[in-house]
């Protein structure tokens, strides 16, 4: 049997999602979208490449959820980046709405599922799921993270023209312009980041990690990022569906750990076939645990405006 997983949202993090899973090979895959003829047009443009890259063409494309029922992974990509002339609490409503919309649909037809969460402002919609779905915090998890460490380890190994492979870095803390890349755990084959790197080069790029989608966006003029985002989401699925274990940095609900309670905020966790299998805490210096506090407090505040909506 392979595994079933539902991508919610056929735009451009959705759509590529669901190409990367195809050429996984592991699941079949059912794409939902309330655009009519997007998922079932951008599915059978999938498919149609099965037989040249080699996978199985076994996605369908829906506007409803029946085809989704019994899912064992759901991803909601649904959702609307900021416009132009569109506030932050705009944005935060429009999405609230479809998330919790999307996530009720999800609940009835995928009590099972582990949720990946990938609409912005993540960490207020990991909120919004986590309380229409009812599902144990195991099985809610937000991406962020894993797409933000991409962005510090990419510009890491440019900077010591080395392969991002031998990389590891750690992007903590909210997905917005307070998140926390953590210095003290980034390494090159070992090597502390900071034993290679000047200081003041260091905060340029860890400046440049936090403004990292914004960059994407300024370039591009109409849309934001995908492909990165997409690779993210489908290393978390690998991690869930192989059992992998992989420690990677995910948004969580944190029930006192880094002396957090009831808030979803950026922090290592080992990922597995049950989802969050734990909340790995390391040792941060006194400076990151502020930044880290500091970016939860922008969480907590956008949480707080959830509620007034
Ligand atoms: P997009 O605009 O290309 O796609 C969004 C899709 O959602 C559209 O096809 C739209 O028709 C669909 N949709 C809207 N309401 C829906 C509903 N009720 N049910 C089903 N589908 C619905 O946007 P893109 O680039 O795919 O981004 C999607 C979301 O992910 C945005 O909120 C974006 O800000 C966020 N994002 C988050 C990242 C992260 O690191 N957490 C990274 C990249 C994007
Ligand atoms: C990003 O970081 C838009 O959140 C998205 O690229």
């Amino acid at each position: 049997m392979r595994t079933k997983i539902t991508v919610v949202g056929a735009g451009n993090v959705g759509a590529t999602t669901a190409q990367r899973l195809a050429e996984r090979d592991y699941a079949d895959v059912v794409v939902v979208d309330i655009v009519e003829g997007l998922p079932q047009g951008k599915v059978l443009d999938i498919n149609q490449s099965g037989p040249v890259v080699g996978y199985e063409p076994n996605l369908i494309g829906s506007n409803g959820y029946e085809e989704s029922a019994g899912s064992e992974i759901v991803v909601i990509t649904s959702g609307f980046p900021r416009q132009p002339g569109m506030s932050r609490d705009d944005l935060l409503a429009k999405n609230k709405e479809i998330v919790g919309n999307v996530s009720k649909e999800v609940a009835e037809r995928s009590p099972d599922a582990i949720v990946i969460v990938v609409t912005n402002p993540l960490d207020a919609m990991c909120h919004v799921a986590y309380d229409e779905l009812g599902f144990p915090r195991q099985r809610v998890i937000g991406m962020a993270g894993v797409l933000d460490s991409a962005r510090f380890r990419t510009f890491l190994a440019w900077e010591l023209g080395v392969s991002g492979r031998d990389v590891t870095g750690f992007v903590l803390g909210g997905h917005g312009d307070s998140m926390v890349p953590v210095v003290s755990y980034s390494n090159v084959a070992g090597v502390p980041v900071d034993q290679l790197i000047s200081d003041e080069r260091l905060q340029e790029i860890v400046q440049r990690t936090r403004d990292g989608g914004a960059e994407v966006v300024k370039l591009l003029q109409k849309g934001s990022a995908f492909y990165a985002p997409s690779a993210a989401v489908v290393e978390m699925i690998d991690s869930i569906v192989l059992d992998q274990k992989r420690v990677l940095p995910c948004a969580a609900l944190c029930e006192g750990e880094y002396g957090f309670d009831g808030l979803f905020v950026g922090v290592p966790v080992r990922l597995g076939a049950q989802g969050i299998e734990e909340i790995v805490e390391i040792d941060l210096s006194e400076t990151e645990r502020q930044a880290l506090s500091d970016s939860a407090g922008t969480v907590r505040e956008l949480v707080q405006a959830l509620a007034t909506l």
